[in-house]
């Protein structure tokens, strides 16, 4: 028996990084997952990931969390390619980095619009497949068939601010923000809602910026942030993956409207 046995979840931006390694995890436990992306290439190399661990398990579906009636198919999806939808993971992010003077109209409702807004289409599309589902059991059953789960990310970065990057953590914080909303809108419906904060975690968000790159870091900016890890290493997408499986498991049934830090010890202030 696996913790993710029978279950269906959706997991966006799961191309790369972190929401690869969460669909490969959440496959090797059992579940069946649509991988949604913006991105062709990588979502084929995500789902033959995913085809190596247990053939057919997961689907794709391409396209933008920015676009509302994608959103609402992307959910659709999961119910007619596996029948349920018992886990949402908002995972797809950008950024645009600028110092708050220099930040364009532009830049700040992008990364708004893909890290909060698309947090926001996603959840109320899942509505239908999650909540409605559930409600539907309270009043026929008297109790639901099993607790369905959301979870979010957002970012220590926004947790302690980051300079260059007021766009990203104004967006990461208003998951925290959504996260405990639904978790009080639909906890009689036993959906729980979390979010998890990576820490400095290896990706192409984190990667050595290039010049001219729109994404990655500094070089001096990624060794500074290595020198404050008490565990003294990067996040690896891996890392992340197991504290969103917990939040999506039946391991965390009671746990809701709460936050968790993968960090490597790194303190916030
Ligand atoms: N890497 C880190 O250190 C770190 C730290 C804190 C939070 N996070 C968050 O973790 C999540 C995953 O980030 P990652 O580091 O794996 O980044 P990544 O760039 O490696 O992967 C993100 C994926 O999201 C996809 N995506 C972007 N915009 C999209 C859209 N509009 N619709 C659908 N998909 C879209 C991208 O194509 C990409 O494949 C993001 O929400 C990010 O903000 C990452």
């Amino acid at each position: 028996m696996s913790l993710l046995d029978g279950r269906v979840a959706v997991v966006t931006g799961a191309g790369r990084g972190i929401g690869r390694a969460i669909a490969q995890l959440f496959v090797s436990e059992g579940a069946r997952v649509v991988l949604n992306d913006l991105d062709e290439a990588p979502l084929a190399e995500a789902k033959a990931a995913c085809d190596a661990i247990a053939e057919g398990h997961a689907h794709v579906s391409i396209g933008s969390v920015t676009d509302a009636a994608y959103t609402d198919a992307l959910m659709q999806q999961a119910v007619d390619d596996f029948g349920s939808l018992d886990i949402l993971i908002n995972n797809a992010g950008i950024t645009r980095d600028h110092v708050i003077h220099r930040m364009t109209d532009d830049e700040w409702s992008f990364v708004i619009d893909v890290n909060l807004g698309g947090t926001f289409r996603c959840i109320r599309s899942a509505a239908p497949h999650m909540r409605d589902v559930a409600k539907a059991e309270l009043s026929e059953h008297g109790e639901v068939s099993h607790a369905r789960k959301i979870v979010n990310l957002f970012s220590t970065a926004a947790i302690r601010g980051n300079p260059g990057q007021a766009n990203y953590t104004a967006a990461k914080m208003g998951n925290v923000g959504l996260t405990r909303t639904v978790a009080q809108e639909w906890g009689r419906f036993r959906i729980c809602v979390n979010a998890v904060a990576p820490g400095f975690t290896e990706t192409r968000l984190t990667a050595a910026k290039e010049a001219g790159s729109e994404l990655g870091i500094p070089e001096a900016s990624r060794k500074a942030s290595l020198a404050k890890i008490p565990f003294g290493r990067f996040g690896q997408p891996e890392d992340v993956a197991r504290a969103v499986l917990f939040f999506a498991s039946p391991l965390s049934d009671y746990v809701t409207g709460q936050e968790i830090n993968v960090s490597g010890g790194l303190q916030i202030p």
